[in-house]
Order: C-alpha cells, then sequence, then structure tokens
C-alpha cells in the first residue's frame, strides 16, 4: 500500500464519502447518505463493529467493516464487507482493510466470517483464505412498468407501515426472518435492538412500505428502503400460516406502484439463489438479474 493511502476509523461525516464509493462498486446495493451515517455511528455495544475507511491523497477510496452477528443465537459468527473503489485497486488497500478486520473479530470472539464478492473479487477472497459456494443474486425492475396487481383476498387489508405499531411490525419481520436462508440462522432478533436499528433507523421508508393486515395481525409486508430515484427492497415476508396466497406478490406489487409514483425508477433486491419462493415473486414481477455475488465463509483464530 502506498504512503499516500491512510486507513482510519469511520465518522459520521464520513457518510457521504462512503456512499458514493458505494454506489461506484455496487450501483444496485442502495444504501441512502442518512441511512449510511446511521450504519456507521448506530450500532448494539455487543456486536462490536468496527467501521473503517482508507483515504488516498485526502480522498475517501475505500470502505471496510466487520462485527458479530447479533440477530443469530450461533455464538461467534460475524460478518466483514470491504470495497475498493474501481480506479485505487491492486495498491494492497483491500488487503490492508481485511488484515485490520480479521484481526479485530479475532479479538473479540469471533470464529467465523461471512462475506458477499463479486466474481472478480473471488480470487482475491480466496488468498485471503475465504471459501465457499453460496449464491447471492441481485435483480433490479423499473417499477412504472409492472403487471397487473393481483386482487386484494377477503379478509385482508393493505396499510402502509407508517400505520403499524412497531411490535406488528416486529412480530411479523422475526418470525418471517427464520425461514430466510443463510449461512446462520436469524433467531435472535432483540426488539429493543430492532427498534433502534430499523424501526426508528432513516433506511426504512415506512410511506412507501406496505404490510397485509389480517385483523391486528401483520400476514405479510415488503420493507422498502430508497434513495433519491432508486429503492431497495429491506425485507419482504410472510408469516408461515399465510404463506402460498399470493401476499408477498400482492404487497411488493402495491408498494412498487408507490415507489413509482414516488419518482423511483430503479428498485433492486437481493435474493439467496436457494429462496425459491422469493424468486419465484421476483421474477413475476419483471426483476431482471443485475449481479449475482458469491457467499464466503472464513474461520477465525482466537
Ligand atoms: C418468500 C416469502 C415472502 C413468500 O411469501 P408468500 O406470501 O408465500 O408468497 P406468494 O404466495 O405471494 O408467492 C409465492 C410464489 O412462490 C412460488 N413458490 C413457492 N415455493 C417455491 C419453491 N420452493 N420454489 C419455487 N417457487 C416457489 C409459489 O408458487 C408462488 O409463485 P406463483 O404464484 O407464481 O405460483 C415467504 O416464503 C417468507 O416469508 N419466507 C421467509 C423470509 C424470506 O426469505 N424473505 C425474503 C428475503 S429476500
Amino acid at each position: 500500500m502506498t504512503s499516500r493511502v491512510v486507513i482510519r476509523s469511520a465518522v459520521g461525516d464520513d457518510a457521504d464519502g462512503v456512499a458514493a464509493v458505494r454506489r461506484a462498486v455496487y450501483s444496485y446495493k442502495v444504501m441512502s447518505p442518512a441511512a449510511t451515517r446511521h450504519m456507521i455511528t448506530v450500532s448494539a455495544p455487543k456486536e462490536r463493529f468496527l467501521a473503517l475507511v482508507a483515504e488516498s491523497g485526502g480522498e475517501l477510496v475505500a470502505w471496510g467493516s466487520a462485527g458479530l452477528n447479533i440477530w443469530t443465537s450461533e455464538p461467534g459468527q460475524s460478518h466483514t464487507s470491504i470495497y475498493v473503489h474501481p480506479d485505487h485497486r491492486k495498491q494492497g488497500i483491500g488487503s490492508a482493510l481485511a488484515d485490520r478486520l480479521h484481526q479485530h473479530l479475532s479479538e473479540v470472539g469471533a470464529v467465523r466470517t461471512r462475506a458477499f464478492v463479486h466474481p472478480d473479487g473471488l480470487e482475491f477472497a480466496r488468498n485471503l483464505g475465504y471459501d465457499g459456494t453460496r449464491q447471492m443474486h441481485y435483480a433490479g425492475v423499473d417499477p412504472r412498468a409492472l403487471p397487473d396487481q393481483p386482487p386484494t383476498p377477503d379478509g385482508i387489508e393493505l396499510v402502509t407501515m407508517d400505520q403499524l405499531d412497531p411490535r406488528q411490525a416486529y412480530t411479523a419481520d422475526s418470525i418471517a426472518s427464520l425461514d430466510e436462508p443463510g449461512d446462520s440462522p436469524i433467531d435472535s432478533i432483540d426488539y429493543d435492538r430492532w427498534v433502534e436499528e430499523i424501526w426508528n433507523g432513516p433506511a426504512v421508508d415506512k410511506s412507501l412500505s406496505v404490510a397485509a393486515l389480517a385483523g391486528d395481525e401483520v400476514a405479510c409486508f415488503t420493507a422498502v428502503e430508497t434513495d433519491s430515484d432508486r429503492a431497495w427492497s429491506g425485507m419482504t415476508g410472510t408469516i408461515p400460516s399465510y404463506r402460498g396466497r399470493g401476499l408477498a406478490k400482492l404487497v411488493k406489487s402495491v408498494a412498487l406502484r408507490r415507489c413509482a409514483e414516488a419518482g423511483i425508477t430503479a428498485a433492486y433486491t437481493s435474493n439467496d439463489d436457494e429462496n425459491g419462493p422469493m424468486l419465484a415473486i421476483n421474477n413475476w414481477l419483471g426483476y431482471r438479474r443485475v449481479q449475482t455475488e458469491l457467499g464466503l465463509l472464513r474461520p477465525l483464530g482466537s
């Protein structure tokens, strides 16, 4: 790494620079500067989140973060994320960030970390000890061109999420998340953390997010995050007793229409290759694949 490059802890005021690098690397992983600031500044103490940035000649050119996975009951699970602006690669910045992050994770008791990489980053990741075969598909749709909206079944009321009590939304999210494919089960979502990080965070636009209510119970919901004219699907979930009735298709149809009315021209999502139902729903909505990333794991020493 050249002497012009400085690695330091990220601070809230880096949000615009981090969001710009993120957009240059992943046009489809939508995260607004406000949500980026929240990610840098708000995390659970037990996550031991470390966020780093690299500057070259005073310009922010890379991001690296790592923390313990606090949404699972499996001990020692963690996540790592590194991205370097395309104009600043092959200078050792990614490796320097990885060294710092792996060391931090080992110090805070992680036994394994997970990262997603572009196919062109596979060799870099393998050289750092990552391996695995999971695939994550990213896809996008223009919400101004959607199939006809399905009818709303009897007994179901559609509401925007700003009309919900957080407990209602939390219950549906935590139950549906149990069945989301992944390396570790999402089975330990603490309500207060969820409120602070998700419900009260700036990422989700509750006026565009839609829930299907059966009485007082959220049967199905879809959470929308935005950054000016782009949107991201935060999470779509149907509680098990209401699955297979077209509710996820319906709430996403309604939410994407609301996005189009709000000026969104591209909506993106990510789905694990094993998530047959969600891939079927998104294919039906007209999502087209823009990227596949590889989900990799790396053991960590103590
Ligand atoms: C994915 C999920 C939201 C679907 O909810 P749902 O309300 O049952 O979905 P719908 O009834 O609207 O549509 C399901 C579609 O998947 C299809 N499907 C169901 N199982 C499938 C499978 N194993 N493989 C392929 N398609 C499948 C259904 O046939 C249906 O498509 P069709 O109408 O064209 O026939 C729900 O299963 C869930 O909450 N899963 C756990 C959370 C999760 O993974 N969320 C997505 C995170 S990216």
